[in-house]
């Protein structure tokens, strides 16, 4: 068997730790990708991490009678903030079934509809006060304070002030850059053996009480969590839930309005056919139905495009279920095996111009088996539906009120914890034929 290409300056014991950037750590493994369709990182204590870059070598690991979900060191330490969430929780255990049968209420199609009936105003009054604010837009900022409004209003039926929702996002980033210490020499919480329940989690435990115990409220999430049919989750167990969908249900959804209005502030050609496509509609965006949101189809290859080429969470995570091969190279069940979606998502063998924003790719031909933005199998998103529901209505109330001015910005993605584009800032104006109601 060829031995696994590594990344250069191996150094005894710490590995490849070295090679590797502490702040944009899934950017930097995409930086390695010319070693091969696989290569190999080592660092400190940690299993030894194939990387996988092509879609015919991540195809057969997406099968989830032979491959299974870990957590990587990112996951190892945010899990001490909320232990039992359904993002943390092995497959095989219990309590992952039970939350996760739990919360599956929280994500039907009626649920859907409540959440489409008190996001669509909160959606119309942010927007309306970017375009009102001193321009250009701070984008990447305001669409983390409307996604964290949107999952708090229509998710959990708590309505927050602006510095209610600033001091969780401080909070969140505070205790984000405290696990990450480790990472000042990445993956020195390894070496050091610990992983400690970091300053900051009391803080931010206290907000998702505060939110879960709003008097009078009644949304699809709570109902979900505190439903004691069977085996009733036990109030611990709901603020770890709770915890999970307030961070994983904002940053994401955040991450992908943004992306997507960058690519749209460059592609005018994409904007006006989604305008005509919401024109069609004959309705301003706040009156959409939800069945007319299902009915933006281009508007969601817009989406669809812009998770491919910017998977804001751009790799998962899995471990052979017994021995097997990655192409020539041999795997253990104790491997684990990254699927760098930044790196398959471009794959030229599967995606023709893999670099060009094109949501026709969407409209026109299958999706390749290989496109993963929101995980796969068992353990894949659980909020895709509420995600993808969000960010259309999101994109239809900005491009069918307002022109989008680009600024000379130049993209630069941090990665903190999922892909964002770092000050991305627009202009937006009123455009002139649009009635509003
Ligand atoms: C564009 C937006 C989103 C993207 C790209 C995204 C992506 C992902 C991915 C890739 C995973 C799998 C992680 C893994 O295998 O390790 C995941 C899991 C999860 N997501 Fe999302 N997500 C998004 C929005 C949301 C929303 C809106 C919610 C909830 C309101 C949510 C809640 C979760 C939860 C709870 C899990 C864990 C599911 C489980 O392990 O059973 N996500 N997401």
């Amino acid at each position: 068997m060829p031995t696994v290409p590594h990344p250069p300056w191996r150094i005894p014991l710490i590995g490849d730790a070295l090679s590797l950037s502490a702040k944009t750590p899934a950017q930097s493994i995409t930086g390695y990708a010319r070693l091969g369709d696989v290569f190999e990182v080592r660092v400190l204590r940690y299993p030894r991490m194939l990387i996988v870059n092509s879609a015919a070598l991540a195809e057969p690991i997406l099968d989830d009678a032979a491959w299974t979900k870990v957590n990587g060191p990112a996951f190892r330490r945010l899990a001490p903030l909320a232990p039992t969430g359904l993002l943390f929780t092995g497959t095989e255990d219990e309590l992952w079934r039970r939350a996760h049968e739990r919360l599956q209420p929280a994500f039907s199609r009626s649920a859907m509809r409540e959440y489409h009936a008190s996001m669509n105003p909160v959606i119309a009054d942010h927007v309306r006060r970017w375009a009102a604010g001193p321009q250009p837009v701070p984008i990447t900022e305001l669409t983390q304070d409307l996604a964290y409004d949107i999952i708090t209003r229509a998710g959990f039926g708590a309505a927050l002030t602006r510095e209610q929702r600033d001091e969780f996002v401080h909070t969140m980033f505070a205790l984000i850059r405290t696990t990450n210490r480790g990472k000042v020499i990445p993956f020195l919480d390894a070496v050091l053996g610990m992983n400690p329940t970091p300053p900051h989690a009391g803080a931010l435990r206290r907000h998702v009480e505060m939110i879960l115990d709003t008097p009078g409220a009644d949304a699809p999430i709570p109902r979900a969590l505190t439903d004691t049919d069977g085996v009733a989750l036990t109030r611990d167990q709901i603020i770890d839930q709770a915890i999970v969908l307030l961070i994983a249900g904002h940053e994401t959804t955040a991450g992908t309005v943004a992306f997507a209005l960058y690519e749209l502030s460059r592609h005018p050609e994409v904007v006006e056919r989604a305008r005509r496509e919401i024109a069609e509609t004959g309705k301003h965006p706040s009156e959409l139905a939800y069945e007319d949101i299902v009915g933006l189809r281009y508007l969601r290859a817009v989406i669809d495009e812009t998770l491919r080429l910017h998977p804001v969470a751009p790799a998962f995570i899995r471990s052979a279920l017994g021995p097997t091969t990655i192409g020539a190279h041999r795997v253990t069940p104790d491997d684990w095996v990254y699927l760098n979606l930044l790196a398959i998502h471009r794959d030229p063998a599967v995606w023709r111009n893999p670099d060009r924003f094109d949501p026709d790719r969407f409209a026109t031909a299958a999706t390749p088996r290989t496109y993963k933005p929101f995980g796969t199998g068992a353990r894949a998103c659980i909020g895709r539906g509420l995600a993808l529901h969000e960010v259309v209505l999101t994109l239809a109330h900005v491009l069918g009120d307002y022109d989008l001015a680009a600024t000379g910005y130049r993209l630069d993605i941090e990665e903190f914890p999922t892909l964002k584009p770092r000050g991305l800032t627009l202009g937006l104006t009123a455009r002139r034929s649009v009635s509003r109601p």
